[in-house]
């Protein structure tokens, strides 16, 4: 298998890492991008689509190998379904199975079904029963969820009851219903699982930084900075989670009619004893989690992607770098609040083998490098130790001018 053209989809940090990881691969000749950023356009041929009618149109008129999806809206809208009618291998699930990600409810009912630790929960659709509930899970913060595709607004983990209280009454009022679940204390970390109807493979875990401050302070973001392998996530860690979550996950989702294929973002909440807690599913590639782990790769990664796309993973062998990866994200003024975009980028510096810049929020404006979003770019660097990945991340980060933009100082403290 070589000379594959791939289209992927999305415009993002993640898109980004994708096709930074094609344009590694033997196998890869052609890469498309829909919508892409400033990032992809020096590695692939963007085209200005996001409808997924348009999407799997253009996909058909190119005549590609494999559709790589990166973010999950075209999914839950049913592109695989679409690609599939169409015999073009697609790496990203079916729109009954996007349900994962798009519906907390859906996802809790299947781990129900199998067994999977996750945290204790109650459905509320009236206002009557909201305090009883409250009171079930008082004494830690309380956890309320909506049930909707909340592009990561959908969470709110307060100790304060009132504050809890009025996020129900007003995801009720929109919603019908609202999810209110038990706190998980622990140390967070992800594990991003390639499955298809043939098999799975576990890339190294990883931990992201949510908040937008040094210390885990400050409001949720989409991810400040992430670094990978997670010692959190130890050889023990990993047998329970293979035991207890992955392999009932690949077990539900492999023996449909047409199976999971793409990647599961299985979020995690390790408790003091070890004990690996599901916190969330996606049915996507982290962002920036998958800025670190595609990298640490040492096989072909689009053989990857088509194998799963056509079911073939177990058949294929894929091993990692023995290395650490870290990346620092630069965001915009005011971010994860609204962002002014169009501002000018300058000092970019060059790629090395061992540190380079992934493009998110970015755009090429009158032949100039603007900012087009919250997160704008991020500083990724690879190497024997994280602490070395760290510094050489940071020293490159420093050099980046954007008026008002800013970046945590701290990325990977748990494990450095
Ligand atoms: P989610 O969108 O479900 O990943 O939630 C966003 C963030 O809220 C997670 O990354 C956790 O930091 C936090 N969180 C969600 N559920 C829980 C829980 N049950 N216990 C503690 N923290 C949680
Ligand atoms: N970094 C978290 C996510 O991609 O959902």
């Amino acid at each position: 298998m070589s000379g594959l053209s791939v289209l992927v989809v999305g415009g993002g940090g993640r898109e980004h890492a994708i096709c930074l990881g094609l344009s590694k691969s033997d196998s890869v000749k052609d890469i498309h991008c829909a919508p892409g950023n400033a990032g992809t356009s020096e590695l692939a041929t963007n085209h200005n689509f996001t409808e997924v009618s348009d999407l799997v149109h253009l996909a058909f008129q190119l005549d590609v190998d494999l559709v790589v999806v990166g973010p999950e809206a075209p999914l839950c809208d049913g592109i695989a379904d679409m690609l599939s009618k169409m015999d073009i291998p697609c790496f990203g699930p079916v729109a009954s199975l996007a349900r994962l990600e798009g519906s907390k409810l859906h996802a809790k009912r299947l781990m129900s079904d199998n067994n999977i630790p996750t945290a204790r929960f109650h459905v509320l659709e009236s206002t009557s029963d909201i305090d009883s509930a409250l009171d079930d899970f008082s004494g830690n913060p309380w956890v309320v969820k909506r049930d909707v595709l909340a592009g990561g607004k959908g969470v709110v983990v307060t100790e304060d009851r009132n504050e809890a209280k009025l996020f129900i009454e007003s995801s009720i009022k929109t919603d019908g219903k609202v999810m209110l679940e038990e706190f998980l204390p622990g140390e967070e970390a992800s594990v991003l699982v390639v499955m298809d109807g043939s098999g799975f493979v576990c890339l190294p875990a990883s931990q992201d930084h949510k908040r937008e401050y040094d210390g885990d302070k400050g409001r949720n973001t989409g991810g400040m900075g992430a670094y990978a392998p997670a010692p959190v996530y130890s050889e023990i860690v990993e047998n329970k989670a293979i035991e207890r979550i992955i392999k009932p996950m690949h077990n539900a989702l492999s023996k449909m009619k047409n199976p999971y294929r793409g990647v599961l973002y299985v979020g995690l909440m390790i408790d003091k004893n070890g004990d690996p807690y599901v916190v969330e599913f996606n049915v996507r590639f982290g962002d920036p989690e998958c800025q670190i782990t595609i990298p640490l790769i040492s096989t072909d990664f689009g053989e990857m992607l088509l194998a799963a796309a056509e079911d073939n993973l177990s058949e294929i062998e894929v091993s990692f770098h023995a290395k650490h990866a870290l990346t620092v994200v630069l965001a915009a003024e005011n971010y994860p609040g609204p962002v002014e975009k169009g501002r000018l980028i300058d000092n970019l510096p060059k790629s090395t083998t061992s540190s380079w810049v992934n493009h998110a929020g970015t755009k090429i404006e009158n032949g100039q490098l603007v900012s087009n979003g919250g997160r704008v770019l991020s500083c990724t660097a690879i190497s024997d130790t994280l602490a070395d990945a760290a510094s050489e991340a940071y020293e490159i980060i420093r050099e980046i001018q954007l008026s008002g933009s800013h970046y945590r100082k701290d990325i990977g403290y748990r494990a450095l």
